[in-house]
């Protein structure tokens, strides 16, 4: 709780942010307000999951070939929908659609947004954690300038990041946002519906242990990413606990708070994930953004993720993010370039 005895709220966070300009701070309260509203909804109807019969799949593929769950596509459209309303979201890129959606827009500044609307579907079934990531960007070109071609949207990415967040559906739900280099984790108070956190940034803690990888592709690893692996379970001084839910944001989440490294690496045995699983626009950007607001960091293995141009909406990237210290500790191990 702040000083003042109020709760804090991303508002508070968006007010206080230096550098933005008024009609950027008001279209990125409208976006957040948007992403709290879907928030609500969704963890309200996450809540009766199974006696609503929204757990199961739809028995269709997303463009991507994967199974696309029925809260998939209500998450797609109630940010849709909220997105719409607000005015303040130019263009919307999305896990669930092939290309961005044109929404119409009520503010000078609007902003661009790439979304995974429901990250780790797969986990419904069981109960498990879920979450909704955001990457929210300045628009490369002014968009008074009329509506932008397909590849005009989103090919300047990373350079036009400005803000990133992610809710997580657990057993309160989170809001995590990330401005100009400082992360604050809100939760929901269903009482008053209101995103409520203590004004204290998070960083990660330094000195973690957790390592979380999805270990049963170990045999189709590049030989250093397996030393790598097999090092930090053995030799390491301290070894390290391994911790992977299977959902980027549960995953991502406890490993800010308890300090961790998460990795998806490539997979040689798998065409599709050849170059990793996770998505660059609305997976690793935003993860990169807010690891690097708490003192972290992002990799590719190769490249920082941040400094990576998109080829297409749904390029897939493989992504090493956490602290500094688990970061270059990796990055040195597996003779990789060590970013400052
Ligand atoms: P999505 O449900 O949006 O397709 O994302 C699933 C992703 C990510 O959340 C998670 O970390 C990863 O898939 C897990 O993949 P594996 O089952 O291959 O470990
Ligand atoms: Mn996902
Ligand atoms: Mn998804």
């Amino acid at each position: 709780m702040p000083p003042s005895g109020n709760p804090f709220t991303p508002f508070d966070q968006i007010q206080n942010t230096p550098g933005l300009g008024k009609d950027e701070r008001l279209c990125l309260s409208a976006t957040v307000v948007a992403i709290e509203k879907g928030g609500r909804k969704i963890a309200s109807l996450l809540r009766q999951g199974p006696i609503l019969g929204i757990t199961g799949s739809t028995d269709t593929k997303n463009i991507q070939g994967e199974e696309v769950q029925t809260m998939d596509q209500i998450a797609q459209n109630t940010f849709l929908t909220y997105f719409q309303q607000s005015g303040a979201v130019q263009a919307l890129l999305s896990e669930e659609s092939e290309f961005p959606a044109l929404l119409p827009v009520r503010f000078s500044s609007p902003c661009l947004v790439a979304m995974d609307p429901l990250d780790g579907s797969s986990n419904l079934s069981v109960n498990a954690s879920v979450g909704s990531i955001f990457a929210i960007f300045r628009p490369a070109r002014d968009p008074r300038a009329g509506v932008p071609s397909d590849t005009e949207l989103f090919n300047d990415s990373a350079s036009g990041l400005f803000a990133a967040c992610y809710l997580l559906y657990s057993v309160s739900t989170s809001l995590v946002l990330a401005i100009n280099g400082e992360v604050h984790v809100y939760t929901l108070d269903p009482s008053t519906g209101e995103f409520v956190g203590n004004g204290t940034p998070v960083q990660f803690p330094d000195g973690g242990k957790i390592y979380s990888v999805n270990e049963a592709y170990y045999p189709s690893w590049e030989a250093p990413l397996q030393e790598y692996i097999q090092w930090v379970k053995t030799d390491r001084k301290p070894t390290m606990i391994l911790r992977y839910i299977g959902a980027l944001v549960g995953d991502f989440h406890r490993n800010l708070l308890k300090g961790g490294i998460y990795l998806y690496p490539p997979d040689a045995s798998d065409r599709v994930k050849a170059s990793g699983k996770l998505r660059l626009l609305y997976e690793a950007y935003p993860m990169a953004f807010i690891a690097r607001a708490a003192g972290g960091m992002a990799t590719d293995g190769h490249r920082p993720i941040l400094e990576i141009r998109p080829n297409s909406y749904h390029q897939r990237i493989p992504l090493v993010v956490g602290p500094s210290d688990l970061i270059r500790e990796f990055q040195s191990r597996i003779g990789a370039p060590v970013s400052s």
